[in-house]
C-alpha cells in the first residue's frame, strides 16, 4: 500500500533541512559508518513510490535522479517488489561461483538477446559497476595478453583500484590513494560543445579520437600493448555528455585496426546506468 504522504505527485516541505530526525541519523551515521561513504547532502530517506521519495520528517521530495538512475520502474515498482519478495521466500542465498541455478542462465538469455551487436554473447553478473569495471579490465588483460588502458578525462568507472585508475572525474576521489594500476592513459572525451581542441563539429575530423594514433600511439605508447580502451558511450559524472557516433565509430575503427577491446561503460540509452547490464566489452 502506497504510504498516504507518497500518493502524490508534488514535493511537499514540512519541516527546514535537514529535519530534526534527519539531524539524528546524520550524527549516528557519523558515529559508526565508515567516512568512506561520500555524501552531498543530508538527505536520509525513508520510503518511495514511483517518482516520489519521504525523508525521515514527512518530506517529500520529486526524485529527479530515480535512485542514482538505477531504478527505470520507479521506486518499489509492486511487480518488482513482489519478484524480489518470491525469490528471497524460495531461496535467499545463491553462489554462481560454486553452483548452477535455473535463474542465471534464463537472465543470460534474455541480456544477450537484448545486448547489441550480432555475435553470440555470454554474460557476467557483478554487484557492482565497479566490478563490471575490474571484471572488464582483467578479460581484456587475460584475452589479449597485453597491459595498458586508454581511457577519457572526466570518466567514472568506480571506486576499487583498477577502476579508479581509470575514473578522471575529480582529483578528489584519487587523492590519498597512493600509485595507482600502471599503464592507463586517459585523453579528452569527444565534446564537440565544449571541444577540447577548440575545433568545430563539422571540421574536426574527431581530432578526440585521431588524436590516439597522431600522438599518443607514437609519443606514449605502442598500440600492440593496448587491451581496451574503456569508454562510457555516455559520460555520466563528466557532465552528462552523449559521446558523438563518429566519436564512437573512430574508437571502434582504431580498435579494429590494432586488436584492441573497446570496453563501454554502460551501453544502453539515456542516462546511462540501470542496476545489472552495466559494462560490455565488445569484439571489434
Ligand atoms: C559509468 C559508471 N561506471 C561505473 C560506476 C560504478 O558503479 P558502482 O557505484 O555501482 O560501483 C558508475 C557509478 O556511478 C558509473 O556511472
Amino acid at each position: 500500500m502506497i504510504p498516504a504522504t507518497l500518493d502524490t505527485k508534488l514535493p511537499r516541505l514540512v519541516t527546514p533541512l535537514p529535519g530534526p530526525a534527519a539531524k539524528k541519523w546524520v550524527q549516528l551515521d557519523d558515529q559508526y559508518v565508515s567516512p568512506s561513504y561520500t555524501r552531498a547532502y543530508p538527505l536520509v530517506v525513508k520510503t518511495g513510490r514511483g517518482a516520489m521519495i519521504e525523508d525521515v520528517d514527512g518530506n517529500v521530495f520529486l526524485d529527479f535522479a530515480a535512485g542514482i538512475a538505477v531504478v527505470a520502474t520507479g521506486h518499489c515498482h509492486p511487480q518488482v517488489v513482489a519478484a524480489i519478495q518470491q525469490q528471497a521466500a524460495e531461496l535467499i542465498h545463491m553462489s554462481g561461483t560454486d553452483f548452477y541455478y535455473p535463474s542465471m542462465p534464463e537472465l543470460a538469455q534474455k541480456l544477450a538477446a537484448i545486448a547489441p551487436g550480432k555475435d553470440p554473447k555470454k554474460v557476467y553478473f557483478g554487484n557492482s559497476g565497479t566490478e563490471a569495471v575490474e571484471a572488464a579490465l582483467k578479460l581484456a588483460r587475460y584475452h589479449t595478453k597485453r597491459d595498458k588502458f586508454i581511457a577519457f578525462y572526466g570518466a567514472f568507472h568506480g571506486r576499487t583500484m583498477g577502476s579508479l585508475s581509470l575514473t578522471a572525474s575529480k582529483a578528489v576521489q584519487r587523492k590519498g590513494f597512493g600509485t595507482l594500476l600502471a599503464g592507463v592513459h586517459h585523453i579528452p572525451y569527444g565534446y564537440c560543445y565544449r571541444c577540447p581542441y577548440g575545433l568545430q563539429p563539422e571540421s574536426c575530423c574527431t581530432e578526440c579520437a585521431t588524436v590516439l594514433e597522431r600522438e599518443i600511439f607514437k609519443k606514449i605508447v605502442d598500440p600492440e600493448e593496448v587491451a581496451a580502451i574503456v569508454v562510457e558511450p555516455f559520460q555520466g559524472e563528466g557532465g552528462y555528455l552523449p559521446g558523438p557516433p563518429e566519436f564512437l565509430l573512430e574508437l571502434q575503427r582504431i580498435c579494429r585496426k590494432y586488436g584492441i577491446l573497446l570496453v563501454a561503460d554502460e551501453v544502453q540509452s539515456g542516462m546511462g546506468r540501470t542496476g545489472q547490464c552495466r559494462n560490455e566489452t565488445l569484439r571489434c
